[in-house]
């Protein structure tokens, strides 16, 4: 049997490697305490979870969904745009409901890349931006996120030649893996670039809830134009803690949003009716949980990066998201630093070049890990620090 060569050109995904070496130590009865994957510990907030199971016992949630999704789940995505964002979406043509937004950005690609077309990649980056790319068949070019211009790519650096090859540009703010957030006057910039260039933009916008000190990071759709450019991906992932239920968005404009559903409608039967539920209930209901949730990561924010701090590392305090970008003394790789602090402390994190080659000399933490294993890593990394490491 031969596989398709697409496949060869995909490294595994970064965090089944990471997954697999802690299962394996913990196999073997050691403890690890992880701060590796940036999936909430908290539960989703129950009337959520009791909206479901009601819908799950509803006969008429139990076939086939439609990919389109509900009508009324449209609507509860466009109302809670405009009343978080000020951003007013035709529920009809500048919505679509995803199966998790990691969903809608892996079958973006196939809607803008042809075979050998570049996708702008910022790095470091979430991977599937550029992982996306390659199973279209296109390339991805790198655009670095530097600390000392606050992890924002510089558009001025971009040369024409590239930007004319290049028929996307994907961003991501707040940032995963940097920490890092930004203004609508960014996004103004990347709405011009867009236009000058003929690109699309794709932002991706799941952390835009979870941030810090009554930061409130926009929305790429609150810049003028840019529904005329690009879109917008969200999710009720990291919002509601709903990453198991699998259920995100992408809204803005509306030739890229059919694009995807025709792609979407050939290929996936859509979202399990009674999640969808479960999802118009979290964005119409009670919305106190999230101020709950982020009062609770930004204290474990502030223990987190003085320890980190205090081990020798270089910590940004993170505004948005729930993670720590942390650099690491000189002399080490990033995949070295973690290994040791693995092996040697049982602390799992990852290593900045599995986020592209310029997070090469970080490694990244996640706050969602319970309080009473964060204060034990704590002490681990400090103990282990104190030893010489
Ligand atoms: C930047 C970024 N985009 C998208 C996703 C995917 O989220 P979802 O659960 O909606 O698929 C993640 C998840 O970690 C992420 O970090």
């Amino acid at each position: 049997m031969n596989l398709a060569t697409r496949v060869e050109k995909l490294a595994p995904y970064l965090f089944v490697d990471i997954t697999k070496k802690i299962v394996e130590k913990q196999a073997r009865g050691e403890d690890v305490i992880s701060f590796a994957i940036g999936d909430p510990d908290m539960a989703t907030p129950s009337h959520i979870i009791e909206r479901m199971c009601q819908a799950a016992a509803d006969p008429v949630n139990h076939r086939y969904p439609e990919t389109i999704g509900l009508p009324e789940l449209h609507g509860a995505i466009a109302e809670w745009y405009e009343k978080r964002f000020k951003v007013v979406l035709n529920p009809e043509t500048e919505v679509l409901p995803l199966i998790g937004s990691k969903e809608g950005i892996g079958h973006m690609s196939l809607c803008l890349i042809d075979h050998g077309d570049m996708a702008l990649v910022t790095d470091p980056g979430y991977p599937v931006y550029s992982m996306s790319t390659i199973i279209a068949g296109g390339v991805p070019h790198f655009i670095p996120l530097k600390e000392e211009n606050d992890f924002l790519p510089d558009f001025d650096s971009i040369s024409d030649n590239v930007a004319a090859k290049a028929r996307v540009m994907w961003l991501n703010y707040p940032n995963n893996p940097t920490g890092a957030s930004t203004d609508v006057g960014f996004f103004e910039k990347a709405v011009w670039f867009a236009r000058r260039h003929d690109l699309a933009i794709c932002h991706d916008n799941p952390y835009s809830e979870v941030f810090f000190e009554g930061l409130e990071p926009p929305s790429f759709l609150q810049a003028p134009g840019a529904r005329e450019v690009g879109v917008e991906f969200h999710s009720l992932s990291k919002t509601y803690h709903m990453t198991g239920w699998r259920i995100g968005m992408v809204v803005g404009n509306p030739a890229m949003i059919d694009a995807l559903f025709r792609i979407k409608s050939n290929l996936d039967s859509g979202i399990p009716q009674a999640i969808q539920q479960a999802a118009i209930e979290a964005l119409h209901g009670p919305q106190e949980c999230i101020a709950e949730h982020n009062g609770i990561l930004q204290r474990r924010r502030d223990k987190l990066t003085t320890a980190l701090a205090q081990a020798g590392l270089g910590v940004k305090v993170p505004k948005a998201t729930f993670f720590v970008w942390a650099k690491i003394p000189p002399g080490h790789s990033s995949v070295d630093f973690t290994k040791r602090l693995l092996d040697e402390a049982g602390i799992a994190v990852t290593p900045g070049i599995g986020y592209g080659q310029e997070g090469e000399g970080y490694i990244r933490l996640s706050l969602t890990i319970p309080d009473d294993r964060l204060e034990k890593g704590i002490e681990r990394l400090l103990g282990w620090c104190r030893g010489g490491r």
